[in-house]
């Protein structure tokens, strides 16, 4: 039996983590949860899932009745109506039984992560707040699921160093999961566990190059005059994958692929010069590993998150599928083409900090992750997204990456500039 804490339960990622674990109660068993407004749906998955250390990451939930109900759960699922009246007491009783746990706010959250009855963490938070999550789960010696490409975009220079010894310790304790290619990290991200199967059984000295699939999303093919009025509804609407509003913006925008560029770097050690994006608008192909011989492997599977969600979970062992597999009948032909970098600009900005590296990668996240809120929020443009993130990268006086609280610094300066720069327009 795998212990797993999911961070971002309610999420698209989240659900479908807790679905795996649906499947799959037998051997996975869900031992805490964290979200970070849907209070009412971490308490349903709680009680669904019978857990009972839960965060909040919104603090202000500390004084809604949904946090009497949480705290009743946390102490071992008493009804509602015998819960304590004040959330304080209900925390003091748990605590002192030692058996579930409430909190509330980013500290809580991250604090998830050191149970130590959890065997992994499902990191599914999105954007630079899932960094501090990543960071304390390789500390207290877990292995780490990443679906937060975040964390290793903006900290992959703290991140992979830590995964590097925790893979060193669990190989000489004799710990499963056996080491993979990126150690006691197993990437979430479709592209990235498609890449890391590839690698599987292969000697890393002759990999000549990381082909990165990418759908195109749904603007493929449109001129960046045609993209001036582009409304967040139309962008949302993603061709091939039902995501979380920030993922289906970064894949509209192709930022998401060059966040994914920058994650193979850092997950499979591989200079930028041989990574590859390719757009394969059918989104069979999940991506691929070219060998010095000329050899291609190819990763090719449904288009459903469950899958690279499992494997991460099930490694170095293969579960039931969640899914049908894919029909080869059915799928007709597969395109492929050069990703269009002139219109789409993010990748390119993307691929440029990735390449400059330092504490540029989190500056541009930051104001991407400002941009996109901005544009959901009606207060931005679509094309704003790559202006704000060029403009906030020009401003930035790039450091080597020192700690987390450096990048925290970085990430608050990239975040006021990126709004001074929307507020300007
Ligand atoms: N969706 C996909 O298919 C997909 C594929 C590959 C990679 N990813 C990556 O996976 C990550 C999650 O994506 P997603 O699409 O699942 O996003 P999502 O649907 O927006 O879900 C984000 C989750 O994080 C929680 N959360 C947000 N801020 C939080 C905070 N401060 N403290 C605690 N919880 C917080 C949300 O809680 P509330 O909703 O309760 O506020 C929600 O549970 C992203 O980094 C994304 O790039 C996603």
């Amino acid at each position: 039996m795998k212990r797993i804490v999911v961070l971002g339960s309610t999420g698209s990622i989240g659900t479908q983590t807790l679905d795996v674990a649906r499947r799959h109660a037998d051997k996975l068993e869900v031992v805490a949860l964290a979200a970070g407004t849907r209070a009412e749906e971490l308490l349903a998955q709680a009680r669904e899932f019978g857990v009972h250390h839960l965060g909040v990451g919104d603090g202000r939930l500390a004084g809604e009745p949904v946090a009497d109900e949480l705290a009743a759960q946390a102490r071992g699922g008493a009804r509602p109506a015998d819960a304590p009246s004040s959330l304080a007491e209900a925390v003091a009783r748990r605590s002192a039984a030692g058996e579930g746990s409430l909190g509330f706010g980013a500290q809580a959250v991250a604090d998830l992560v050191r149970l130590p009855e959890a065997d992994i963490v499902v990191n599914a938070l999105v954007g630079a707040a899932g960094l501090r999550a990543s960071y304390e789960t390789l500390r207290a010696g877990k292995v780490l699921a990443l679906a937060n490409k975040e964390s290793l975009v903006v900290g992959g220079d703290l991140i992979m160093p830590l995964a590097a010894q925790v893979d060193a310790q669990r190989r000489a304790a004799g710990t499963a999961p056996a080491a993979g290619p990126a150690g006691a990290l197993m990437p979430i991200d479709s592209e990235h566990g498609a890449i890391y199967q590839c690698l599987l059984g292969e000697d890393a000295r002759e990999v000549a190059r990381l082909w990165v699939t990418a759908s195109g999303g749904p603007f493929r093919g449109r001129t960046r005059g045609e993209l001036a009025h582009i409304t967040p509804a139309q962008a949302l609407a993603h061709p091939t994958w039902n995501m979380g509003a920030k993922i289906s913006i970064d894949s509209s925008t192709l930022m998401n692929k060059g966040l994914e560029v920058i994650e193979a770097h850092h997950l499979f050690a591989m200079p930028y010069d041989r990574i590859s994006v390719v757009v394969q608008p059918q989104s069979a192909i999940h991506s691929m590993v070219e060998y010095s011989d000329g050899s291609v492997k190819a990763h090719l599977g449904t288009t459903d998150m469950r899958i690279p969600i499992q494997f991460a979970l099930s490694y170095p062992e293969r579960w039931d599928a969640p899914v049908a597999p894919l029909d080869f009948t059915k799928l007709g032909s597969l395109e492929f083409a050069a990703p269009d970098t002139d219109t789409f600009r993010c990748l390119a900005l993307a691929r440029a900090a990735g390449e400059r590296g330092g504490t540029l990668p989190c500056a541009m996240n930051a104001a991407n992750e400002v941009a996109v809120a901005a544009f959901l929020a009606e207060e931005g443009t679509y094309l704003g997204i790559a202006a704000c993130v060029e403009a906030v990268m020009d401003a930035h006086d790039v450091q080597p990456v020192e700690s987390l609280e450096q990048l925290e610094a970085v990430d608050a300066w990239a975040r006021t500039k990126a709004r001074e720069w929307i507020a300007g327009r």
